[in-house]
C-alpha cells in the first residue's frame, strides 16, 4: 500500500458510510484517480478497493489537498493524514465534502454540463442551475454524504460503488415532475471497471432540497411520545394523531408506485419465482435462527407463512419500487408528503436492486416502520406494561389509514393480498432481528415483539 492507501485504510473505517463495520480491513487500493479541481486547494476523485478477508467492495473518496499545515481551522475535523500524493511533494490530506471551497466546483460542473476528463457532469435538459452557492454536510445521515448547496439543492454523492447508474437516479429522473419526489437537477459519473468492461456508474445526484420539510420519522415519533404522556386516551382522541398524515403518506405512495409503473418495465411472476423468492425467505430465516436463539419459537409459523405464499394462485405482479422504504425515507413538505432516496440498499449490487419487485414489499416496509415508532419508546420506559397495549393501537391505527389511503389513492388493496403482505412483512422482521442482534441488541425486542404479536 501507498502511504495515501495506509492514511485511508485507518480513516474509512472510522466514517459513518463505512457499510463494513466490524470486520478488519486488510488492503486498500487506490483503483481510479481523477483530478476534477487542479491546484491548491485541489479536488481528487478517488474510487478506494476495500479488502475485508477477501471480500471486495469500493467506495468514492473526495480528496482535498492543500499544502502541509495549512488546514483552516473548520476543516482540521476533516484531515486524513499527510503524505505524497502526485508526485508532487507532500500535501495535507482530507475529506473534500467539508469544503465549500472545492464543492462549488461540483455545483458549477453539473451547471454548466462540461466534463473534466473522463468524469462527466450532466444536467437534465429543461433545469437551470444555480452557482455560486456555498455547501453544507447534511448531518444525520448513514449511508452517503449529502451536500446542502444555499438551501436550493442536495448534492448526494453516493460512497458505496456498484457499477451502474445507481437507482436513486434512475427512479427520480423517472418520476421528474412527479410532486411526490423532489425534482432532480442532475448528476455526475464515471466508467467503472466490471470484469474488464468499463461500465458508466453514478457518482452524485443533484436535486432540490426541501426547505423546512420535516422527517416522516421524527414526526411519527412525536406522535407516539404525546401519547404515551398522555395515558388513557385512545390514539384517535390524541392531539398527537397521525392517523390523516399516515393516510397521506399511503396515497402518495400509491401516486409514485403508478407512475413508476407507467414509466419502467413492469412483469409478473409465475409459479416458479414465487417459489424461489419464498425459498430466499426461508433461507433467510434459518440463518438468522441459527444466530439469535429467540427466533426459533415462531420458525414455524412463519415457515408456513412463506409455504403460503409460494403456492399463490394468481402471478406477482412486479414492477420498479422504492426498495428501502421506512419513515426516514420521506418527508412531509408544506406541499405534502415527498419520498426520497430510491437507492434501494447500498450493500446490495446495483443490478439485482434493479429487479422488479412487488409494490406490496415498500407496504411492508412502511408497515414495520410504524412499528418501530411505536414500539422503540417502550423501552426502558417507567410505564412499560400499560403502554404494551397503546403502542399496539397506535401502530394498528396508522397501519389501517396507511392501507386505506395506499388502496384509495389507486394501489392494491393490502388488506386483499394478505398473503403477500404477511410474507414480506416477517422477511422484514426477520433481517431487522438480525440487524439488531449484530448493531443494537437492546433493540432486539422491538422485531421480536412484532413477530410474536403478527404470528399470534
Ligand atoms: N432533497 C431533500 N430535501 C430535504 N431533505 C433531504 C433531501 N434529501 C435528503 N434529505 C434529508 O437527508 C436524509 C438522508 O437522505 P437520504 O437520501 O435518505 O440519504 P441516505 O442514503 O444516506 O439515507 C433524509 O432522511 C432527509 O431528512
Ligand atoms: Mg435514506
Amino acid at each position: 500500500m501507498t502511504r495515501l492507501e495506509q492514511l485511508l485504510a485507518d480513516w474509512i473505517p472510522r466514517q459513518r458510510w463505512f457499510a463494513g463495520k466490524g470486520v478488519p480491513i486488510g488492503d486498500v487500493r487506490i483503483e481510479d484517480e481523477y483530478t476534477l479541481v487542479p491546484g491548491e486547494p485541489g479536488l481528487r476523485l478517488l474510487v478506494v478497493d476495500v479488502d475485508q478477508r477477501g471480500a471486495h467492495s469500493r467506495y468514492q473518496v473526495l480528496l482535498g489537498l492543500r499544502p502541509p499545515g495549512t488546514l483552516p481551522a473548520d476543516l482540521v475535523h476533516a484531515a486524513i493524514g499527510e503524505c505524497e500524493v502526485d508526485g508532487s511533494g507532500a500535501r495535507a490530506v482530507y475529506d473534500a465534502t467539508h469544503d465549500p471551497d472545492l464543492t462549488a466546483g461540483l455545483l458549477d460542473r453539473i451547471a454548466r454540463g462540461t466534463p473534466r476528463g473522463p468524469v462527466r457532469f450532466r444536467r437534465l435538459p429543461g433545469t437551470a442551475v444555480r452557482t455560486g452557492l456555498r455547501s453544507l454536510v447534511l448531518t444525520g445521515e448513514q449511508s452517503n454524504t449529502s451536500l446542502v448547496f444555499g438551501e436550493e439543492y442536495v448534492l448526494k454523492t453516493f460512497r458505496r460503488l456498484w457499477p451502474g447508474h445507481n437507482p436513486d437516479l434512475e427512479l427520480t429522473a423517472a418520476l421528474a415532475g412527479s410532486p411526490f419526489v423532489a425534482r432532480p437537477h442532475g448528476w455526475i459519473e464515471v466508467d467503472l471497471d466490471e470484469g474488464g468492461r468499463r461500465v458508466p456508474t453514478t457518482l452524485a445526484m443533484l436535486q432540490r432540497f426541501l426547505r423546512g420539510a420535516t422527517d416522516g420519522w421524527v414526526l411519527a415519533a412525536i406522535s407516539v411520545r404525546d401519547l404515551y404522556a398522555d395515558l388513557g386516551t385512545a390514539p384517535g382522541d390524541a392531539g398527537g394523531d397521525f392517523a390523516g398524515e399516515a393516510e397521506r403518506l399511503g396515497a402518495a405512495t400509491a401516486a409514485v408506485h403508478r407512475s413508476l409503473a407507467r414509466e419502467l418495465p413492469t412483469d409478473v411472476l409465475d409459479a416458479d419465482a414465487l417459489r424461489g423468492l419464498a425459498g430466499a425467505m426461508v433461507e433467510r430465516l434459518r440463518a438468522a435462527a441459527a444466530e439469535v436463539p429467540d427466533l426459533e419459537p415462531y420458525t414455524d409459523t412463519l415457515r408456513a407463512a412463506y409455504d403460503a405464499f409460494a403456492r399463490l394462485e394468481e402471478p406477482l405482479p412486479v414492477q420498479r419500487v422504492h426498495g428501502d422504504y421506512h419513515l426516514g425515507q420521506v418527508v412531509r413538505a408544506d406541499t405534502g408528503w415527498v419520498l426520497l432516496d430510491f437507492e434501494g440498499e447500498p450493500a446490495v449490487p446495483v443490478g439485482e436492486r434493479q429487479r422488479p419487485s412487488s409494490p406490496l414489499r415498500d407496504v411492508a416496509g412502511m408497515l414495520r416502520s410504524f412499528d418501530y415508532a411505536a414500539r422503540h419508546q417502550l423501552i426502558g420506559h417507567a410505564d412499560e406494561q400499560r403502554l404494551v397495549p397503546v403502542a399496539r393501537a397506535w401502530a394498528r391505527r396508522n397501519r389501517d389509514a396507511f392501507c386505506a389511503g395506499y388502496a384509495d389513492g389507486g394501489g392494491v388493496d393490502p388488506e386483499k393480498h394478505r398473503t403477500v403482505l404477511r410474507a414480506f412483512e416477517y422477511d422484514k422482521a426477520v433481517y431487522e432481528v438480525m440487524y439488531e442482534a449484530r448493531n443494537r441488541p437492546s433493540w432486539l425486542r422491538v422485531p421480536l415483539d412484532s413477530i410474536a404479536a403478527l404470528s399470534a
